[in-house]
Parts: C-alpha cells; sequence; structure tokens
C-alpha cells in the first residue's frame, strides 16, 4: 500500500520524490484558530502547538513537517517565537513548513516545568519518546505530509532530547535530520556513550562559546567525574565523535570557514553531513539577529539567523532515504 503511494510528483513545483503520508488522500485537519494555530492535546494528556503556513495546499503534494522541542521551562509559544519555524515563506523542497512545538512535562517533584527525557531531572513516569512519535502520528494522518521529509530540532534540554532521538535506532529514521541547538549533553542524551542509530544520521548544530548553562568546553560532575551525573560532555569532542559514527575517517573537518561574523562553521562530509556553527561572542541562545531568545546572557545576539537560510537549506537537502522506511521496498 505504502509503496504504491511512492510517487514522482509531476508538478513542475515539486521537483523531488516524496512520500505522501495517509492525510494526503483523507486528512480532516484539526479546527485552526485564524492564524493557523491550535494547542493539541494527544489522548495520552500530552499537547502541543501546532501551527499550519498559509500556503499549506495538499494539491501541491506532501508536505514538510518540523518539530521544535523548547528547553527545560520553556513554553511552546516561547519555542515558536525563538525558533521561527512559523515563519511566511520558509520552504523544504519548495513547499512551505508544518511545525510543531511540543510542550515538555512538569516535574513538580523537583520544581520544574516543561522538561524532556534525557536531563536528569526529566519526569519519570511520562514518555517523550513515544509523545514525539504521537505528534509525527498526529500530525500525518491529518494532513499531507512528506513521510521522509520530518525533522527534529530543540534547543537546550529540548536540543539534548533531539541529540538522543538521533542516536535511538527507531528514531535515528523516523526523522530525517536533526537540529540540536545548544543541546544539554547530559549523559542520559547518549553524548558519552551507548549512542546507536540506525544509519548515518545528518545533524546540523550551533554553540555560544560564552553558554553558562550548557558551556561549551563541557562540564564535570560536582565530584569532577566524567560522564555522569549532571556532567555534560565536550561540545566539540561530541561533533567529532559524530563525524567518526557517520563513516568519516578523520575527526578533521571536511570544510571551515567564518560566514558570519564572529562564527566559524565546521562541515564533517562522510556517509552523510555533520554541519557545525560555533559562535564566539554568543551565550545560551539559538542564534538570531534579533535576540530572539532572552536565555543568552552575556550575549543572546548573533550575527545571523540560524533557521533561516542554514536550518532550512540543510533540511532541504537532507530528506529520509526511502530504505529506512519500515516496510519500505524499492
Ligand atoms: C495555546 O495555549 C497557550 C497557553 O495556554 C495560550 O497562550 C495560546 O494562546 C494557545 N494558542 C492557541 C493557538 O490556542
Ligand atoms: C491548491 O492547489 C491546486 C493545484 O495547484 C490549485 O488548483 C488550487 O487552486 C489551490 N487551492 C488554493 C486554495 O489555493
Ligand atoms: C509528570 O507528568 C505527568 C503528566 O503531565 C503528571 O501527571 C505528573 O504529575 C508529572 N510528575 C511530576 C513529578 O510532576
Ligand atoms: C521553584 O522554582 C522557582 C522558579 O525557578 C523558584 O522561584 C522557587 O523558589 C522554587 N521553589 C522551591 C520550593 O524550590
Ligand atoms: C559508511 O559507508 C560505508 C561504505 O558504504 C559503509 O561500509 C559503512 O558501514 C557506512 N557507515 C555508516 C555509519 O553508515
Ligand atoms: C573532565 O574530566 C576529564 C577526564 O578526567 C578531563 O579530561 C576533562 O578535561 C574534564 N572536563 C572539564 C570541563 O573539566
Ligand atoms: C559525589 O560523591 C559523593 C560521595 O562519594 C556521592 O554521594 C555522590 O553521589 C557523588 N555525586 C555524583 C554526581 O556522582
Ligand atoms: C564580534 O564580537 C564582538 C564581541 O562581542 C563584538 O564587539 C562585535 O560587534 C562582533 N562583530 C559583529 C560584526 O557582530
Ligand atoms: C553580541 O553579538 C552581536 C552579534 O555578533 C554583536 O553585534 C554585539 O556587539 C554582541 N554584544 C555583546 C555585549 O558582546
Ligand atoms: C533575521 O530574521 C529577522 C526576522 O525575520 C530579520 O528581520 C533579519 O533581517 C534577519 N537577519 C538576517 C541577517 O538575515
Amino acid at each position: 500500500m505504502f509503496t504504491s503511494a511512492v510517487i514522482l510528483s509531476l508538478l513542475a513545483s515539486v521537483s523531488a520524490w516524496t512520500y505522501p503520508s495517509p492525510g494526503c488522500s483523507n486528512g480532516a485537519g484539526f479546527k485552526l484558530d485564524s492564524t493557523g494555530r491550535v494547542n493539541r492535546t494527544l489522548p495520552s494528556g500530552r499537547t502541543y502547538l501546532f501551527h499550519l503556513p498559509g500556503a499549506y495546499n495538499a494539491s501541491n503534494g506532501a508536505h514538510p513537517l518540523v518539530l521544535s522541542f523548547h528547553g527545560a521551562g520553556g513554553t511552546s509559544a516561547n519555542q515558536e517565537r525563538l525558533s521561527q519555524f512559523s515563519q511566511d515563506g520558509l520552504l523544504i523542497n519548495e513547499l512551505p513548513i508544518i511545525a510543531a512545538y511540543p510542550q515538555g512535562a512538569n516535574n513538580a517533584a523537583e520544581n520544574r516545568t516543561g522538561v524532556w527525557y534525557s536531563a536528569p531531572y526529566y519526569n519519570k513516569t511520562v514518555d517523550d519518546v513515544q509523545f514525539a512519535k504521537d505528534i509525527v502520528t498526529d500530525i500525518q494522518n491529518a494532513y499531507c505530509v512528506d513521510r521522509i521529509r520530518i525533522y527534529a530540532s530543540g534547543k537546550s534540554n529540548g536540543g539534548g532530547f533531539t541529540a538522543y532521538l538521533a542516536c535511538r535506532p527507531d528514531t535515528s529514521v523516523l526523522f530525517a535530520a536533526f537540529a540540536p541547538v545548544s543541546p544539554a549533553l547530559y549523559p542520559e542524551s547518549l553524548a558519552f556513550k551507548g549512542c546507536n542509530p540506525a544509519r548515518a544520521v545528518p545533524i546540523i548544530n550551533a554553540h555560544g562559546v560564552l553558554d553558562t548553562t550548557i558551556p561549551f568546553a563541557g562540564r564535570n560532575d560536582t565530584n569532577g567525574t566524567y560522564g555522569v551525573g549532571v556532567a555534560t560532555i565536550n561540545v566539540p569532542l561530541w561533533r567529532r565523535q559524530w563525524a567518526i559514527r557517520n563513516g568519516c575517517k578523520t575527526d578533521v573537518p571536511a570544510v571551515q570557514t567564518n560566514p558570519y561574523p564572529n562564527t566559524t562553521e565546521m562541515i564533517w562530509r562522510c556517509n552523510t553531513t555533520f554541519q557545525a556553527y560555533t559562535v564566539s561572542n554568543l551565550g545560551h541562545s539559538w542564534p538570531t539577529t534579533g535576540a530572539l531568545d532572552a536565555s543568552g546572557a552575556p550575549n543572546n545576539t548573533a550575527s545571523f539567523n540560524l533557521t533561516s537560510p542554514a536550518m532550512i537549506t540543510f533540511f532541504d537537502v537532507n530528506p529520509l532515504p526511502f530504505q529506512y522506511i519500515p516496510g519500505y521496498k524499492a
């Protein structure tokens, strides 16, 4: 059934292969407000903010979907504001982006709101991985989504969760590419050990060198121990380990440039691409020129916007190879 659903779109506006979701034929949609938004509540009780772009039109083909996970203590609405996936005009495979901003569970026992698995303070009674899968299912049944163009991104604890999703056999092939931004790479994000993706994984990452929340150089636990407790990994090391995991023979980046002021870009091109931005004068912020992410003291402002064009372009050129879709036969 799915095999026959794979079509080479004949529409002039879309040039590449797509893998249309069930919602392409019979999607009922959601009841949206006048801005194309709704707060969805799933049967599990978990919620996410949904945004349908104004230019969505199922007749034009299967649309890309981006999930954007907020940082600890964050909200869906604020994550939409700072990551900007709902802005007009963003295209992947020449079609506008459907966006979902999941809301993290609270952890009252540890006086925390909006947290994700992989942090030491995660909510032990919810299943965040299942939540991510449920969101994808919810949206691809209701709208015309391109199964090979579903992406995971996130900031801080949401970035650590994104990095964790890249490390799992199942979720490394649910999402086409991953964008952990200033990720909180605690041991349970599998940054130190245990990362086990089903394939080479395309990843785009940015980190401010002035980050005091999740230090660029990493942090050992309070006993000085590496890789346990609230330790976070050295970010340059984590990147190089991904390059090797993605099939590189050397951890030296193939490309190193300075595309924006105070910013170094490193690209490891092996079986797939790891693309990294190191921002010398930025704190714990998603890079924007408008200081949209207020958590970055001493500097919330970057000299560029990470989401567009860098992240969107990266997603555009990294669809999921068909072979990784369960049950797919060429
Ligand atoms: C979603 O819920 C948040 C928090 O209650 C609220 O501020 C926001 O207006 C809601 N958005 C929509 C589209 O209903
Ligand atoms: C949707 O796209 C189809 C085919 O491109 C077009 O005929 C139709 O007018 C579009 N609908 C809207 C509401 O733009
Ligand atoms: C974890 O999240 C669930 C679902 O929101 C909630 O019922 C539960 O109280 C939370 N646990 C803690 C310790 O806050
Ligand atoms: C809970 O956290 C809030 C905000 O971070 C803080 O103001 C408050 O003092 C904390 N309460 C307890 C009991 O630790
Ligand atoms: C990378 O590609 C080579 C050659 O095709 C293959 O042997 C290797 O298993 C691949 N590694 C990963 C992580 O995909
Ligand atoms: C953490 O400990 C490791 C191993 O002892 C050491 O190599 C590393 O420099 C330490 N990292 C930091 C940020 O102190
Ligand atoms: C630090 O060491 C103390 C004493 O051995 C131990 O109780 C504690 O759990 C350790 N903390 C971490 C984060 O490993
Ligand atoms: C580069 O960083 C320095 C230190 O924050 C700052 O003074 C300078 O304005 C930055 N340059 C640009 C072009 O953003
Ligand atoms: C923060 O970074 C921006 C962009 O590089 C720069 O223009 C600004 O001067 C910096 N602010 C501080 C306080 O360093
Ligand atoms: C970053 O995005 C904002 C809001 O869309 C825009 O005003 C600004 O010009 C962009 N900055 C750059 C350098 O493109």
